[in-house]
């Protein structure tokens, strides 16, 4: 699990090398058998199989593996009856079947089919399967008579169904194996749960154990999706209902093994290591376990305690030693049209025991029928795709309800309460979904959720057609960014790092490690990096918007930003930084947040980007000095541009500066031919003479609320005080940008507003500058003045 995020490639040249002439056949028939110590090779040697022992056992098994990787077996046939010698056979029997003979004990396992081939063929194929198929039928299309994909063991390869035929009955599902030396079927099971819609469940006997979210067209609900790796598929037709996964780059190694101890875990070869990294895994803490609250409630892995009753539930006043801690209705619900919805925002919808499905309801409809009927409890959309349609109700108790955790795809659920206490908690539980977002770091580090892949450059420089110069969307302080699109049709943002940027590869691999760890909806995510020759190479999701500097400042404005758009951008801003800030005890700090830094997705949500020159700051530490200053001028506080300190309020500084940029859409330097010298010093001007009012963009005159905009500037000057101590914490921030309740202090006189502290600052300690950018330009003009 300690393996470095970095050290695995996406393509295996082992594969392209090791084509060989081989006498190694892939096929058996009645003529043709294999002996234990004999081996059949897929056609491109990619799987291998044969006698085995596993672990420590000395039994005999028929099994299947990676031919690199001998010792991860994949498929095993005579999982109840082990061989107790080395004089097993596999061939093909005078019924047609697949059978393992033994001098001693006779027929050990057989594929057990009914229908006999006129001339049976069995092979190993190159996906692992082991197909038995008649050679006189020239209709390819007929199949296989039988196959080891329809009988899984413990493990699930790309191309395989897990789930139901629906004609014939069969299921397929994946059984751990007893223990690591014994491969014999033992309590857990992995299996396609299609009630209602279909969802991934590991069991334990009986008993669920961890469920994924329902199917909701695109991915397991709130289940980590390595999109950009697999492709997932559900069918789901009157014949047949299965999930399947697979590999966009084939000669890629993954599986997803239910190992003996019934963890469910997704496996990717590490080419490198030669070992396999553990991409998710679960059950791997409490609130993955099935049902681990209680009824009615919510698990939060970030919460102490992390069961917390839903909205209109109170703890069942009984203590039930047999199952865990359930929530009651705290009232008896009206049952008029006067109940009301609240919505809980990111989460695993609850099991869907007792749930009515209407795929062709929409999201009104859908509450309409809930609120007509008295035991519904429950609503929301079955399918996330076209901005979410369908409609499921819920009639019982709501189990297995848990925050989603990082990018895992949570979704809204409306729960039903009684109008009387709607009222009364509705700020309490806003408050606790403002507080949420923020991850964990147990689970992130546990379920590697921050790990993220190695791309290829050879896969990198198809994306991007060579890099092209058409395929280029802009030139950052540390290379040119590209606009690429991935082997499953991803659009993706691709930085290059220049040779010149100044950084070695050991810090850049840091970097990367403090990027993986962070994710937050308002931070741009990285999807994996590519370092190989002299490249490093970043790869981002794409945002279609660009950044909020081509909408603040470019000119001629094609579409301004609209007040409404503005203030969310701002709120979320901080609650991005906020997460950096606060991180699991890990504080980051960004060190160059300034709007061109910004990125903009489809929805105009703002992410930031650019962690080049971010620095995490363990334990207590609160503030560092650099020798190596290195930001955008107009957003340096004070203190760092001078002397190098750095510390969360420098941040919360540049944040300032932000906010008064995207009132006014104009830039903190654009006034340096003023007598207010900078933005800063104008709104400090303004707000003095109470007229902060005229700092705004004229085009939001009619838009803009003067009391929030009041509070904003406010703010933002709280935050570009000259004296750190002075400016507030970003918790601090979101509360006085969202309460409208909380007192502001008056501010001080802002940075940079007065000659003296312009001069003090326009050469800082040293020459370094490692990002000057356009800051230098405005750098020299300052400092002729
Ligand atoms: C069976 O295999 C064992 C080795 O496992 C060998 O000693 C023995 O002679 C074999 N028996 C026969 C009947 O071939
Ligand atoms: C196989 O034969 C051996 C020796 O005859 C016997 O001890 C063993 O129980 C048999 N195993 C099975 C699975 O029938
Ligand atoms: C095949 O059928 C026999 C007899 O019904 C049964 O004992 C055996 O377990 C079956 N084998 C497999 C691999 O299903
Ligand atoms: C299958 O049949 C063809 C002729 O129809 C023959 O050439 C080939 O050898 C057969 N393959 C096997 C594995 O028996
Ligand atoms: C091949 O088999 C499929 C399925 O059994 C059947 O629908 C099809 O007509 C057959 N084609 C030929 C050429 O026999
Ligand atoms: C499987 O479950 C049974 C009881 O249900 C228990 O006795 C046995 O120890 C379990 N085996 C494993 C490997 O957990
Ligand atoms: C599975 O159930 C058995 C009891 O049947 C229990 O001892 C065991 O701890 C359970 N395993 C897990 C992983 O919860
Ligand atoms: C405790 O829970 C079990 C299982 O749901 C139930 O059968 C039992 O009646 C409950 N006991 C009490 C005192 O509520
Ligand atoms: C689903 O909802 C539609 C629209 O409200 C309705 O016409 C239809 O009867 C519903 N289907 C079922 C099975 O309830
Ligand atoms: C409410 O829904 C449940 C579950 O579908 C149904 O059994 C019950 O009859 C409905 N009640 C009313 C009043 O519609
Ligand atoms: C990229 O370069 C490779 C080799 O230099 C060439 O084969 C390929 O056609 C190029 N692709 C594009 C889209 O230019
Ligand atoms: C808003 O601020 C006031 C005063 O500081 C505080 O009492 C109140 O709890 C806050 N409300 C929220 C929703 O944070």
């Amino acid at each position: 699990m300690g393996n470095l995020p970095f050290s695995y490639s996406f393509i295996s040249c082992v594969f392209l090398l090791s084509i060989k002439l081989s006498i190694a056949a892939d096929t058996i028939t009645p003529s043709r058998f294999i002996r234990d110590g004999e081996k059949l090779v897929s056609s491109s040697q990619r799987f291998e199989l044969g006698f085995f022992s596993p672990g420590k056992s000395k039994y005999r098994y028929l099994g299947i593996w990676y031919k690199q990787i001998s010792d991860t077996v994949v498929w095993v046939a005579n999982r109840n009856r082990p061989i107790f010698d080395s004089n097993a056979t596999l061939t093909i029997g005078s019924s047609g079947n697949l059978v393992i003979l033994n001098l001693k004990n006779g027929t050990i396992w057989s594929s057990n089919m009914t229908r006999k081939a006129g001339s049976p063929v069995a092979q190993l194929l190159d996906t692992g399967n082991l197909v038995l198929r008649d050679n006189f039928s020239s209709n390819s299309s007929e199949g296989h008579l039988w196959q080891s994909f329809d009988h899984p063991s413990d493990t699930l390869l790309p191309g395989m169904k897990l789930g139901w035929d629906l004609k014939t009955g069969l299921e397929r599902y994946q059984t751990s194996w007893r223990s690591a030396d014994d491969p014999s079927p033992g309590n857990y099971t992995h299996r396609l749960d299609i009630h209602v819609l279909p969802k991934l469940c590991t069991y334990n006997g009986s008993v669920k154990l961890l469920c994924s979210g329902p199917w909701n067209g695109v991915a397991f609900q709130a289940a980590p999706s390595y999109s950009y790796l697999y492709e997932p598929t559900v069918v789901d037709n009157e014949d047949e209902i299965y999930y399947r996964y697979d590999s966009y780059n084939s000669p890629i190694i993954m599986m997803l093994k239910l190992n003996p101890s019934g963890k469910i875990q997704r496996l990717i070869w590490n080419e490198r290591n030669n070992g396999w990294e553990v991409f998710f895994s679960g059950p791997d803490y409490f609130c993955q376990i099935f049902g681990s609250c209680g009824a009615n409630s919510v698990c939060s892995i970030d919460k102490t305690p992390n069961c917390e009753c839903l909205m209109g539930f109170k703890l069942e006043s009984q203590l039930n030693q047999t199952r865990p801690r359930s929530c009651v209705r705290s009232h008896l619900v009206d049952c008029t049209n006067r109940d009301r919805f609240v919505m809980i925002d990111d989460i695993k919808l609850p099991d869907l025991e007792e749930v009515l499905l209407n795929e062709s309801m929409n999201l009104k409809e859908c509450e309409a029928e809930c609120l007509k009927n008295c035991t519904c409890r429950a609503y929301a959309n079955s399918k996330v795709t076209g901005g979410g349609s369908g409609c499921l109700m819920w009639f019982g108790d709501l189990v297995d309800i848990r925050k989603a955790i990082g990018h895992n795809n949570g979704q809204s659920v409306y729960i039903r309460v009684p109008a009387s206490e709607v009222g009364k908690k509705k700020l309490l539980w806003i408050l606790v979904i403002l507080a949420l977002p923020a991850g964990n770091k147990a689970a992130n580090s546990k379920t590697r959720d921050s790990w993220f892949p190695m791309f290829s450059l050879a896969s990198v420089s198809a994306a991007t057609a060579n890099f092209s110069t058409e395929n280029k969307l802009g030139e950052g302080g540390f290379g040119p960014v590209y606009k690429g699109r991935l082997h499953n049709g991803q659009e993706v943002a691709v930085k290059r790092l220049s040779s010149q940027s100044g950084q070695g590869l050991e810090e850049f691999k840091n970097e990367i490690k403090l990027i993986a760890k962070l994710q937050h909806r308002n931070l741009v995510r990285l999807l994996g990096c590519c370092i190989e020759l002299e490249e490093k190479i970043l790869i981002y999701e794409y945002m279609p918007n660009k950044s909020l500097d081509i909408f603040l400042f470019d000119t001629p404005k094609e579409s301004p930003l609209g007040w409404e758009t503005r203030v969310r951008v701002i709120e979320e801003i901080a609650q991005g930084l906020l997460y950096l800030h606060q991180y699991s005890r890990l504080r980051v700090i960004h060190r160059d947040l300034k709007a061109s830094n910004i990125l903009l997705d489809k929805d105009m949500n703002p992410k930031i980007s650019d962690f080049g020159m971010a620095k995490m700051f363990g334990g207590d530490e609160l503030q560092s000095k650099t020798k190596r200053i290195v930001g955008t001028y107009g957003y340096m506080s004070p203190e760092y541009a001078q002397q190098g300190l750095f510390s969360i309020k420098s941040d919360v500084f540049s944040f300032g500066v932000l906010l008064l940029e995207t009132l006014s859409s104009k830039r903190n330097t654009d006034f340096s031919n003023t007598d207010s010298l900078t933005l800063l010093g104008r709104a400090w001007d303004l707000w003095k003479d109470d007229r902060a009012w005229e700092l705004i963009d004229p085009i939001l005159q009619n838009e803009a609320s003067y009391l929030i905009l009041n509070r904003y500037i406010n703010v933002a000057l709280l935050c570009v005080q000259e004296d750190a101590v002075d400016r507030p914490t970003m918790f601090e921030v979101v509360s006085m940008l969202t309460n409208e309740t909380v007192n502001l202090p008056h501010p001080q006189q802002p940075a940079f507003s007065s000659i003296r502290g312009l001069k003090n600052t326009i050469l800082p300690a040293n020459g370094e500058t490692g990002a000057c950018s356009v800051s230098c330009l405005t750098l020299s003009v300052m400092d002729a003045r």
